[in-house]
């Protein structure tokens, strides 16, 4: 046993002094502390010996097994530092760096113009309930956008204020701040919006508004051009003009849709405004009285304006971009362009 301990312990440091790869070493490891090792088999003869033996051998298999154990762990120790050694002159490995979104860029593009004349900022909730998103906003009960062909109704328990949905508009906003608060009132209200459009170029059944309204006394549709002129001024361009055309939503009256003059072609006429000159940014109008009244606010002693725009639009136009789905589809390739704008 003395010599057999004796020549394994020579072979073996002998073996792990001319290894040259970790993974010499780890077969080495193997096969010298391994289950099936010549000293596991030294091990198990140990039972079968005298008692005087059996603390004798004992002990020296264990200070053998130690003994390889610590000269395997120093060479490998070696090797790590070859292997570690760092070569400062090679480029950096480069990593992907994420960017902002363009819609949440343009988001907060547009809310910034606002909350720097004094608006504040009111985020809703994309579910909401039939009172919230129609009734209160004046919208009749025979209303198409009511229909399930314009807005994604949730298969949960109806409740006293109606089915609950995914907002078809910002626009309840407008309701949950007048229900909380007081005028005078000036807010801007970004978020996503749903309606089940079949997706194409220019529809998705998900997207982004931004909702803006002021509540005070003595508040005229002049206020709101002045608003709304200042905005594209500061989002477009010093000498952008806007134009105002009558239309009708239920929630305000008198109501307008306006266009900007297009900043691409200077009205020269171009794809992005379909050789009109114009695009169209918005809708806006005067709160109508009954939406103040459902928030408890007096219309006889409040007026309001109000305006909603649709995000994704503004920044096709903005930066010539021809298909909303690029918006979605995270590539990396199309989100990139718009890390400094
Ligand atoms: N809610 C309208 C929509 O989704 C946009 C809108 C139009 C908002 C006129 C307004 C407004 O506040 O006054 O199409």
């Amino acid at each position: 046993m003395e010599e057999k301990i004796k020549q394994i312990k020579e072979q073996a440091l002998n073996e792990i002094d001319r290894a040259e790869t970790g993974q010499v070493i780890e077969e080495l490891r193997v096969r010298y502390l391994g289950r099936k090792s010549e000293i596991s088999q030294l091990f198990s003869q140990i039972p079968k010996m005298d008692s005087a033996d059996k603390g004798k051998y004992g002990k020296e298999l264990n200070i053998l097994k130690q003994t390889i154990a610590t000269a395997l762990d120093e060479k490998t120790g070696t090797f790590g530092a070859k292997e570690e050694k760092i070569d400062l002159t090679l480029p950096a490995a480069s990593f992907q760096k994420g960017t902002k979104h363009v819609l949440s860029h343009t988001t907060e593009a547009i809310c910034r113009i606002f909350e720097d004349l004094g608006f504040i900022v009111y985020e809703g909730t994309e579910i909401e309930n039939e009172w919230h998103n129609f009734s209160a906003l004046n919208i009749p009960l025979e209303h198409p956008s009511r229909d399930a062909f314009d807005t994604f109704y949730l298969d949960v328990p109806e409740k006293r204020e109606g089915k609950y949905l995914l907002r078809s508009h910002t626009s309840p906003s407008q309701i949950h701040v007048m229900k909380k608060l007081k005028p005078p009132l000036a807010v801007i209200s970004p978020g996503r919006v749903y309606r089940p459009d079949k997706v194409d170029a220019s529809h998705s059944f998900m997207f982004h508004q931004v909702e803006g309204f002021c509540v005070d006394t003595d508040i005229n549709f002049a206020h709101l051009k002045g608003v709304l002129l200042h905005f594209a001024r500061r989002y477009y361009s010093p000498d952008v003009k806007l134009r105002f055309r009558p239309h009708f939503f239920p929630f305000t009256e008198p109501s307008a849709e306006v266009d900007v003059s297009c900043m691409i072609c200077h009205q020269k006429g171009c794809s992005v405004c379909s050789q009109k000159g114009w695009i169209e940014i918005l809708g806006c109008g005067m709160i109508h009285p009954n939406v103040l009244g459902a928030c408890h606010i007096d219309p006889k002693k409040y007026q309001g304006f109000a305006f909603g725009m649709g995000v994704d639009r503004i920044a096709m136009q903005k930066y010539g971009i021809n298909d909303i789905r690029l918006f979605y589809e995270n590539d990396k390739r199309f989100l990139d362009q718009f890390d400094e704008v």
